[in-house]
């Protein structure tokens, strides 16, 4: 029997990237959180051998480079199991939109699969595979609020910030993360030979500013506002200086996508900010109307956008499988 599974979007509030690692990775520090907006994976398993991925969008990669294929590989052996494994992708979400639609994907594809053989990987080898495969994977694992740590990979569930309101605008480019993350080490080393300030340390400036804002303690010493927690909680996320880096590098170079943000912010957007490397900007609205006027707004501008919720981590389960 085919499993239909939901594999929803993530978003970063605010992402500080650290040193270039000697594995060719980045050290880093965010916040992920999930959103409503999704993609359906279907997963049948049948007699014969190996894997195939069907989806009507051309831009979807079907071979071995496909995140989902990678998983249903890495889940087949790890389970010993064998058969013919046809993952139809649904695809809704931008690609190479920097808001997790490969890797979130691949997840799905990984529970759907689980279900399909009737088989349930423990979850230490959940974690293990989904880490392998990709950096924004584990965090999938998790769903919610969740603070991403070491490559992105090292998740940790924190506690639900309240739903908000989201306009996801996502203008019709693919940034490559690689390609970001080299702009990014340039920017140091260009800014250390200006200001030889290269030990300074974006990541527990990050943290420190964040876990302030999560528990309500500002570092600056400004006292939080009374009232509504949904809207203190979101005025505070500005206040709190929680920004992703990559807009440094990206935004230069596609000056569109800040151009974006502007729009978002003049609709009326508490917080807007790139989400991953992009190209996706995403908009923070306390009131719903306002969200869908914003959305309209940019679609008329010619800017593909959806306004849709963050899904916290008791939706987020409830959810993927409804
Ligand atoms: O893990 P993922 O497949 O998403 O990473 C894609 C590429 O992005 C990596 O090969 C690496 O070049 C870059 N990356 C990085 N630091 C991270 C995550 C990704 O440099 N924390």
């Amino acid at each position: 029997m085919p499993i239909t599974v939901r594999s929803f979007a993530k978003i970063n509030l605010g992402l500080a990237i650290g040193l270039s690692r000697p594995d060719g990775f980045h050290g880093l520090r965010t916040v992920y959180q999930t959103v409503m907006l999704h993609d359906v994976i279907k997963v049948e398993v049948g007699r014969g051998v190996g894997i195939e991925i069907r989806s009507k969008d051309s831009r979807v990669p079907t071979d071995e480079s496909n995140t989902c294929w990678r998983i249903a590989d890495r889940v087949l052996r790890s389970l010993r199991q064998r058969g013919k494994v046809v993952i139809t992708i649904d695809k809704k979400l931008p690609v190479q939109g920097g808001i997790g639609g490969g890797s979130s994907n691949a997840v799905a594809t990984m529970f759907a699969l689980e279900k399909a053989l009737k088989y349930e990987l423990p979850a230490a080898e959940r974690l293990r595979i989904a880490a392998e495969v990709g950096s924004d994977l584990p965090l999938f694992l998790v769903g919610g609020t969740v603070l991403g740590c070491s490559r992105g990979e090292e998740v940790w569930p924190l506690p639900d910030l309240p739903s908000w309101n989201i306009v996801l605008a996502t203008p019709n480019i693919g940034v490559s993360t690689p390609a970001a993350f080299q702009r990014w080490d340039d920017l140091v080393q260009r800014e250390a030979k200006l200001t030889d300030n290269a030990s300074s340390d974006r990541i527990s400036l990050f943290s420190r500013s964040a876990f302030g804002w999560l528990t309500g303690e500002p570092t600056t010493g400004v006292p939080p506002k009374r009232g509504d927690r949904a809207e203190t909680l979101l005025l505070d996320l500005v206040r709190a200086g929680i920004e992703n880096d990559f807009e440094r590098v990206v935004f230069p170079e596609y000056p569109e996508l800040r151009d974006v943000k502007r729009v978002l912010e003049r609709e009326g957007a508490k917080y807007a900010s790139l989400s991953g490397s992009g190209s996706t900007v995403y908009g923070l609205f306390m009131d719903q109307a306002e969200a869908v006027r914003a959305a309209d707004a940019m679609c008329n501008a010619g800017i593909p956008a959806t306004a849709t919720r963050t899904l916290s981590r008791q939706h987020y389960w409830e959810q993927m499988f409804a």
